[in-house]
């Protein structure tokens, strides 16, 4: 029988920490790394009530994430966010499969997964280095100066799922707001039903226009699979938001932490062959997305403790990120370390599916922009610049940069 390690009373963590910002704004709050430190996992006293728990540790987050004894659907969340006491959250909407368990969710996924395969998507390069060389034209054009937000972090993945999903870059308008709004921890119940609603019954024009009319994108393509048009409107819906908001704040908190570390920023500028290991190493080191929440569907030992059926866990991929037992000099960014094995697009059944579309974006685009402008700098002094607090997508909410012109 597994020996008990001693727990912690519930009572002492109420707060799941998200306050990035207060120190340097790419380590996680020093509450989290402090709990982290004290023990990867802990009990935790949800704003509900519910007592649940934290995981923090690399070992104890991949550990969860990989079994699936712990369930994603969302009614059976307690959520770590405060706020939302007393919100019943609704089941996952037809499509929505980031909700859902097998055998639900391994349904989408099979429909999906050969269509982000890494092939396929480093046949998109050469789109990704168009549409890359044409908004840094135009950043060129109207600069020196510019909100590099605005001109290129988020245009370059909005077109780019645009144009994989056979979405119009120029209904742009009637999603990205909506979207916005549903990474928003501070959003209301209510708004965030009603950006879903809006993104969904957008997608469904959509879809049955395609289906009606079938083009060359992923859209056209799953109207030939038996997702019915519900489904169809969650899944693009789903894609949608999953793909446009994380990689654009990779892309421009990526270029803070590059101007924030100039001599790593030289290294990307002077080889550039250390593209794909510098974007592993932004993502460990800025780890966007967290955290994820997770309930066990049975008794579960974890690392010495039993996580009883019914209970929610939250799990910290930054804070794992960062785990120097995982990492050493966790907060020291490295882009010639490896940062194999990091939890920034999560782990288990419900990795990213868009990974590797994220991977060949960051790859291009990040040495793309300072190849444009070697003397690429921020036009403000960086604690100006203004972050986006109590977001499930971290990042900047916006990024002025500056040039030399030549
Ligand atoms: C899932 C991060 C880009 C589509 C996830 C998860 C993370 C993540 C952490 C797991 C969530 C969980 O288990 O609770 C990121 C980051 C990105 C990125 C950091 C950019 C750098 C994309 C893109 C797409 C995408 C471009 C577009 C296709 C998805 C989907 C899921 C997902 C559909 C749900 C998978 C499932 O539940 O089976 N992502 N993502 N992501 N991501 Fe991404």
């Amino acid at each position: 029988p597994a020996t008990q390690k001693p727990t912690t009373t519930p009572a002492d963590v109420t707060v799941f920490p998200t306050e990035r910002h207060t120190g340097c704004p790419f380590d996680p709050p020093a509450e989290l790394t402090a709990l982290r430190e004290e023990q990867p996992l802990r009990r935790m006293t949800y704003p509900d009530g519910h007592h649940g728990w934290l995981a923090t540790g690399h070992g104890v987050v991949r550990a969860i994430m990989a079994d699936q004894r712990f369930s994603a659907r969302y009614e059976l969340l307690h959520l770590p966010m405060p706020g939302l006491e007393g919100v019943e959250i609704p089941p996952a909407a037809p499509g929505d499969f980031t909700g859902m368990d097998a055998p639900d969710h391994t349904r989408y996924r099979r429909l999906l997964t050969g269509k982000f395969t890494v092939r396929r998507m480093r046949l998109l390069t050469e789109r990704v280095e168009e549409i890359t060389a044409a908004h840094l034209d135009a950043m060129a054009a109207q600069g020196p100066g510019v909100d590099l937000v605005q001109a290129y972090a988020h245009p370059v993945p909005a077109q780019m799922i645009c144009e994989l999903l056979g979405v119009p870059y120029a209904d742009r308008e009637r999603f990205t707001g909506q979207v916005a709004t549903l990474f928003d921890q501070r959003a209301s119940t209510e708004d965030k039903g009603a950006a879903y609603g809006a993104v969904e019954s957008y997608v469904k024009g959509l879809a049955a226009a395609k289906r009606a009319e079938p083009t060359d994108d992923l859209l056209s393509d799953l109207t030939g699979t038996d997702l019915s048009d519900e489904e169809l409107a969650g899944v693009g819906g789903l894609l949608l938001a999953a793909g446009l908001d994380t990689t654009a704040n990779m892309i421009a908190l990526g270029t803070f932490a590059l101007l924030s570390n100039p001599e790593q920023l030289a290294a990307l500028r002077a080889e550039p062959e250390l593209a794909g290991p510098a974007v592993e190493e932004l993502l460990r080191y800025l780890t966007v997305a967290d955290p994820a929440v997770r309930t066990a569907l049975e008794d579960v030992e974890v690392d010495g403790q039993v996580i009883r059926a019914g209970e929610t866990v939250t799990l910290s991929f930054q804070a794992a990120n960062r785990d120097p037992a995982q990492f050493p000099e966790p907060d020291r960014l490295d882009l010639r370390r490896r940062a194999t094995g990091h939890v920034a697009f999560g782990h288990g059944v419900h990795q990213c599916l868009g990974q590797q579309l994220a991977r060949v974006e960051m790859q291009i685009a990040l040495p793309a922009l300072l190849r444009r402008f070697p003397t690429l700098r921020l036009a403000v002094d960086p604690s100006e610049v203004p972050m986006r607090e109590q977001n499930n997508i971290y990042g900047v909410r916006s990024l002025p940069v500056t040039w030399d012109r030549d």
